[in-house]
């Protein structure tokens, strides 16, 4: 059974006060999503994902089309108990301790005496929030804030985690600690769905990923499929030389100086190197680096919006209708 599936979701808001028009946010989403490891929602800002978590987790309803979520409808006191959700910028009381509020949360989930305490204290070490956990959240930075909210996503000890956002307002550091916790609640056989803009992040996690522009799915699948692993290119650095040497010796590749004087000689398609290296280094430059391009997310991520942009305006002067954006 998958952890999530949508059919056909769709959400509109009324927006405009005086003569309020619907705005379609979401368009027939149908995904699903596989049960334990990482799936990414990516998307640029505005594109529907935190409305699409919002609609699984029953904090929105849909204008058409249906969701499960453990096999569950979306707000079933059953699924709850087993999932986990952290929303985007998440707000706690504030004049509690990490503690006092995780304890509160430990609480609703029907934790008692001596195992809330324990829970309370494994999932403040998780997040590495136990040297703090006395002090009000007020005291707290948005990183530690959003630590908590992690804490308190995980504190039901849930089969699927639902996170929006979840690296946002992290540093280096913070991002990686975030990272890693991810990829091990994955590896214990959990579901993680989270939503990012950040394809790197997502590259590293996930093993699939749906990709959504303007409310619409615009790609779907395993990162390791939709990002070719085939060579496309390749990235040589090199010292010495002057820009009218660099042009004689490589005349199939495109050539950009770095502020530091050195230069990249980029080789497109089918070109290989090694002839490359032996005509520059036969005009005494000197190589630092070769390095092989292949296909990243990123790529697919910019192709895929790109596709959609044009589709999108055929659709809408074919239907004469107004789009989300
Ligand atoms: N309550 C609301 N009322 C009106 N419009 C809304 C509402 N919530 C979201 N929208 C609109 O729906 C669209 C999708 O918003 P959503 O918050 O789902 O995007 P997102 O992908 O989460 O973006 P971000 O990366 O910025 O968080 C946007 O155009 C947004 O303006
Ligand atoms: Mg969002």
């Amino acid at each position: 059974m998958s952890a999530v599936t949508t059919q056909d979701l769709t959400k509109d808001f009324l927006t405009g006060f005086w003569r309020p028009v619907p705005k379609r946010a979401l368009d027939c989403l149908t995904l699903e999503v596989p049960t334990g490891g990482v799936f990414g929602l990516l998307g640029p800002n505005g594109a529907g994902k935190s409305t699409t978590l919002k609609l699984l987790m029953g904090l929105l309803w849909p204008t058409r089309g249906t969701a499960r979520i453990l096999g569950l409808p979306p707000g079933d006191t059953a699924a709850r108990q087993r999932l986990g959700f952290l929303p985007e910028n998440p707000t706690f009381y504030d004049h509690l301790t990490a503690e006092e509020l995780l304890s509160y949360f430990a609480g609703l989930f029907g934790y008692r005496g001596e195992a809330r305490r324990r829970r309370v204290e494994y999932v403040l070490d998780l997040v590495g929030l136990a040297a703090d956990r006395r002090r009000p959240l007020r005291q707290y930075s948005k990183g530690m804030v959003q630590r908590v909210g992690l804490a308190q996503a995980l504190v039901n000890d849930p089969e699927l985690v639902v996170l929006d956002e979840p690296m946002s307002g992290l540093d280096p550091i913070g991002r990686r600690d975030v990272r890693a916790m991810i990829a091990a609640l994955g590896a214990e056989g959990r579901t993680v769905l989270f939503s990012s803009h950040i394809l790197t992040d997502a590259e590293e996690l996930c093993e699939r990923v749906a990709i959504i522009a303007r409310g619409r799915l615009v790609a779907e699948g395993r990162v390791a499929d939709l990002a070719s692993r085939h060579v496309t290119g390749w990235r040589l650095t090199v010292s010495g030389g002057d820009d009218e040497v660099l042009a004689r010796v490589v005349p199939g590749g495109t050539v950009e100086r770095l502020a530091d004087g050195r230069a990249v000689v980029n080789l497109h398609g089918e070109t290989r190197p090694e002839p490359v290296i032996a005509a520059l280094a036969g005009a005494g430059l000197r190589l630092e680096s070769v390095i092989p391009r292949r296909e990243s997310l990123e790529d697919v991520f910019v192709r895929a919006l790109n596709g959609d942009a044009g589709d999108d305006a055929a659709a809408r002067a074919g239907r004469g209708e107004v789009a989300a954006r």
